[in-house]
């Protein structure tokens, strides 16, 4: 990884403060192309911290056209990208792991993917050990504390 991308890491490790939803974007798509092939993120934060306008970001960085909103009625979007497929899902309406089983989700993740996960906490201990966890926090109504939380193994 170069050092800049490094140096962003470890200031999102520490958390950053965005000022707009632009700023937001801009850090999903920077952090975009840190993620390895085939990792699911996790976004938590309440409603209106920003989780979606970051996956937009991200997608736009993936190579991903058109709308990104939220997947909240869909459970999940598959969007194709230039190199690799994202699925953004957000999983507010499921009530635990047993639920995953139903969507189908697997046949949709086609390799090289990433997935972004809105309310990771709705599936419990489901996800991948190697999931990339992230939280967001309103600060005020244009503020947005942005943080790369453990556990996420990231190459240095
Ligand atoms: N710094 C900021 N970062 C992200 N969103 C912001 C920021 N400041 C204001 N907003 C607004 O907050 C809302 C965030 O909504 P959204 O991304 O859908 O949140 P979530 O998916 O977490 O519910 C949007 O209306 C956005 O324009
Ligand atoms: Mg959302």
């Amino acid at each position: 990884m170069d050092t800049s991308l490094g140096n962003f890491i470890a200031r999102l490790r520490a958390g950053v403060t965005t000022t707009s939803a632009r700023e937001t974007e801009l850090i999903g798509a920077r952090l975009a192309t840190a993620v390895p092939d085939n990792t699911w993120v996790a976004l938590r934060g309440d409603l209106g911290s920003g989780k979606t306008t970051f996956a937009r970001g991200f997608a736009r960085s993936l190579g991903v056209s058109g709308d990104v909103t939220s997947p909240t009625f869909a459970i999940f979007i598959p969007y194709d990208g230039s190199r690799r497929q994202l699925v953004h899902m957000d999983a507010y309406r499921l009530h635990g792991p047993g639920d995953l089983d139903s969507l189908m989700l697997d046949d949709c993740l086609r390799p090289p993917y990433v997935l972004l996960l809105e309310w990771p906490e709705r599936l419990g201990d489901a996800l991948p050990l190697d999931a990339w966890h992230i939280s967001f926090e309103s600060v005020d109504k244009s503020r947005r504390r942005i943080r790369i939380q453990n556990p996420a193994p990231f190459p240095d």
